[in-house]
């Protein structure tokens, strides 16, 4: 439950339901208003906002019916629930087709209306939050670097940094977990420079076999080692005049570092094989998700090197540290994988999608957002459409699943453990050919 209880009013003209709904909301810490006089409650309705309204609806001279209008007309946020006697249900049907949330009828015992209440509150706190993040979405003009959408402050800055330092030759050295972003980064700095126009070429230190590694740096000549086998240009020389972009740079063993020093310093390098001096004339990015000031400390990473690297320090956060933008990156992979209409997101998949840790950052968000747009039907994403950790995970938060979300989670944990299908629909006392089509409706 929120920090702040809900505010609610009760109206009712039987005076001792309406106490017992009193001592009821008392006990669950409900800040509420009991009103016998259904004018009354009518005057305070007009001014008032609250966020629970529970109303009977056989009332005189004002009915429930005629304030759950006034509440839809002032207050179309507040969640109104109809209180009905036996009997007129058919006119409580109708009050929930005019917007009322639901109807509790009587009579009910204390612990029906607590529970009740309780549900409420909850429906009122999703529609809230699933309201007030549509208002974001709507309210905010997204800036995009290059295609990196955020909206977290300090993601924002550093992003106008790396804009800002783009335009000269200055290196820069981008820092994040894995997933969080630096090859865009890296993109976007070299679409921003005076560069743009001439190549990036990229490489992943860790990649490729340190044996091999200076050669495809530096380039090497025909007969320079055992499958040498003609003469080839190093990914410096393919850069030449652009941006190579040096990535997972912790993972350079010593060797490579000191040659790398010196391309960064004289701007100059040999092919392996080849006393022939060569000059080359390239911007320098590097990335890393490793921790380079413990390499520093433990001495496997120069620091010298470090220092020509380190012209400017991007640091990009994981994403669980910027929640914020969960929901824009939901939004934008959607409509990337989604071939027609966008899909829509349930409150309950939204609420859990926030919550999560995203070790894997934006791409493990980008693979989640694919899966369930692909098994998603009728435009919803629903908690069952997320794969099988998010449910875990719900569970072992102590968070209440669906029936259905249970048995996704159970089948998953079969599948993983049954020697083959047979065996697994066996456990599961079903067919196969239910097993099949449950698979699919949940995407396993
Ligand atoms: N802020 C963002 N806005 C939009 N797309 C993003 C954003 N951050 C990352 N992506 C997308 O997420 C995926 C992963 O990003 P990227 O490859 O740049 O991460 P990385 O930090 O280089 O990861 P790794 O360390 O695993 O190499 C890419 O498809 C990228 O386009
Ligand atoms: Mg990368």
């Amino acid at each position: 439950m929120a920090a702040t209880p809900p505010k609610v009013i009760v109206v009712d003209d039987e005076v001792n339901i309406l106490k017992t709904i009193g001592i009821c909301f008392d006990s669950i810490g409900f800040d509420t208003q009991l009103y016998a006089k259904p004018q009354e409650a009518q005057e305070v309705l007009r001014r008032e906002k609250f966020d629970l309204a529970f109303l009977d609806l056989k009332m005189s001279p004002v009915d429930g019916m005629e304030l759950l209008a006034e509440v839809r007309q002032h207050a179309p946020e507040t969640t109104v629930i109809i209180i009905t006697a036996h009997g007129s249900i058919d006119s409580a049907i109708e009050a929930v087709k005019r917007g009322a949330y639901h109807y509790l009828q009587k009579p009910f015992d204390f612990k029906e209306l607590q529970l009740f209440a309780l549900k409420a509150w909850e429906h009122h706190e999703l529609k809230s939050e699933v309201r007030g993040l549509r208002q974001l979405l709507a309210e905010s003009k997204d800036k995009d670097w290059g295609g990196f959408l955020t909206r977290n402050r300090e993601m924002q800055a550093v992003l106008e940094l790396a804009a800002t330092v783009a335009e000269s030759d200055l290196s820069v050295l981008i820092e994040g977990e894995s997933g969080t972003g630096k090859e865009l980064v890296a993109q976007f700095v070299h679409q921003s420079s005076g560069r743009s126009q001439k190549p990036f070429v990229k490489v992943n230190c860790a990649a490729i076999p340190e044996n091999l590694l200076e050669s495809e740096l530096f380039g090497h000549v025909k007969g320079a080692f055992t499958g040498a086998v003609k003469d080839r240009q190093g990914r410096f020389e393919l850069a030449n005049t652009g941006t190579i972009f040096l990535d997972e740079i912790g993972e350079l063993p010593p060797i490579i570092q000191a040659k790398l020093l010196r391309v960064l310093h004289n701007k100059e390098y040999e092919r392996v094989g080849e006393s022939h001096t060569r000059q080359v004339d390239v911007r320098v990015l590097a990335a890393t998700n490793k921790n380079l000031d413990e390499a520093l400390e433990e001495g496997t990473f120069r620091e010298d090197l470090f220092y020509r690297l380190n012209g400017v320090r991007l640091k990009l956060l994981p994403l669980r540290e910027r929640p914020e933008d969960v929901p824009l990156l939901i939004e934008h992979f959607i409509k990337k994988f989604s071939k027609d209409t966008p899909l829509e997101v349930s409150a309950e998949a939204l609420k859990v999608l926030r919550g999560y840790r995203w070790s894997g950052n934006v791409r493990e968000l980008e693979n989640v957002m694919q899966r369930a747009v692909l098994v998603a039907r009728n435009g919803v994403i629903e908690r069952t459409h997320l794969p099988e950790e998010f449910l875990a995970a719900a569970l072992r938060a102590d968070h209440m699943l669906t029936l259905e979300e249970l048995e996704k989670l159970h089948i998953t944990r079969v599948l993983q453990q049954a020697q083959d299908y047979q065996k697994a629909a066996e456990i599961l006392g079903i067919d196969p050919a239910t097993l099949w089509r449950k698979r699919k409706k949940y995407g396993l």
